[in-house]
């Protein structure tokens, strides 16, 4: 994890340039592991594309919190993930999402209806290889197996937090009858995952994901989210989140290793 660096703008790999197109939609190819100097090549990469601003809102674009909460994932991987459902909340592009599929037995990526198309652009981007070209082999055996996991697991899913009061109970409650629910429901998750979602003041929002936690998470499962502390969402969910007398839960707040950081050139603050 030494020499993790962001590289952004162009691609090295060619099927992904060609896959990723040109235009508007811009492309990320995000290293994990040991940087060859010679080769200018990280020993594992991810490609992550973004859409416009425009089209997409505030989940168009890879935060620098989901490249760091990644860093953490893909070094815990085996450890903590390995075999566990899964669950992003409000993925944006994925990719935190998209490396915990590597290692999950199921790995829900959820967000908004609009960002559900780019969402399963970047699970295939990432899972697709083909060991008889050389463009699109994997570079170990390790990530092989960790690909054709992420075909497994994988499963890009619209969750709006605010279904949580309505439809998402209804479905809940006709899959229990073993009828056709109204929209696809996600199994409860003993990891849900989130990164820079308690980013607003409103806190109708932030509401709405806590019971949205509160409904799928596991009995003994973790909400592990990474954001910066001076977002506006942050002190009203913590404070509702360990009140007693609404919730169960216990909190740990703590800093984020500087090992995770990287260089990334953006003014990223100490504090997230
Ligand atoms: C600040 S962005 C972070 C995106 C991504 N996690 C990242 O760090 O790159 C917040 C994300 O929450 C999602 N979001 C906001 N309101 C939501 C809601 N009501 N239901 C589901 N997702 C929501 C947005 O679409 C967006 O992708």
């Amino acid at each position: 994890m030494k020499n993790n660096r962001q590289r952004i703008g162009e691609s090295n790999i060619n099927w992904v340039e060609a896959a990723l197109g040109i235009g508007k939609n811009r492309r990320k190819t995000v290293g994990f592991g040991a940087y060859n100097k010679k080769t200018k090549e990280y020993e594992d990469e991810f490609y992550i594309r973004e859409m416009s601003i425009i089209d997409a809102g505030i989940g168009c674009a890879l935060w620098d919190a989901a490249i760091i909460m990644t860093r953490y994932i893909y070094e815990f991987g085996d450890l903590i993930f390995k075999d566990r459902k899964v669950m992003e909340l409000g993925a944006g592009v994925a990719l935190c999402g998209v490396c915990a599929a590597r290692f999950a037995s199921t790995c829900y990526i959820t967000d908004l209806p609009h960002l559900m198309d780019n969402m399963k652009f970047n699970l295939k981007a990432n899972s697709d290889f083909d060991e008889t070209d050389e463009n699109t082999k994997c570079k170990t055996e390790k990530i092989k197996e960790q690909k054709e996991n992420m075909q497994k697991s994988g499963k890009v899913v619209e969750l709006d937090w605010y279904k949580i009061y309505n439809e998402i109970p209804k479905a809940m409650e006709q899959i229990a009858r073993g009828e056709t629910p109204i929209l696809e429901v996600p199994d409860k998750c003993e990891i849900i995952i989130g990164s820079e979602l308690t980013y607003t003041g409103d806190e109708k929002t932030v509401e709405a994901l806590m019971k949205v936690i509160d409904t799928f998470m596991d009995e003994k499962g973790v909400f592990l989210e990474i954001l910066s502390d001076d977002r506006d969402g942050v002190s009203y969910f913590v404070d509702q989140i360990t009140n007693p007398e609404r919730y169960n839960y216990v909190i740990k707040v703590f800093k984020v290793h500087s090992r995770y950081m990287g260089n990334f050139g953006t003014g990223q603050r100490d504090e997230t």
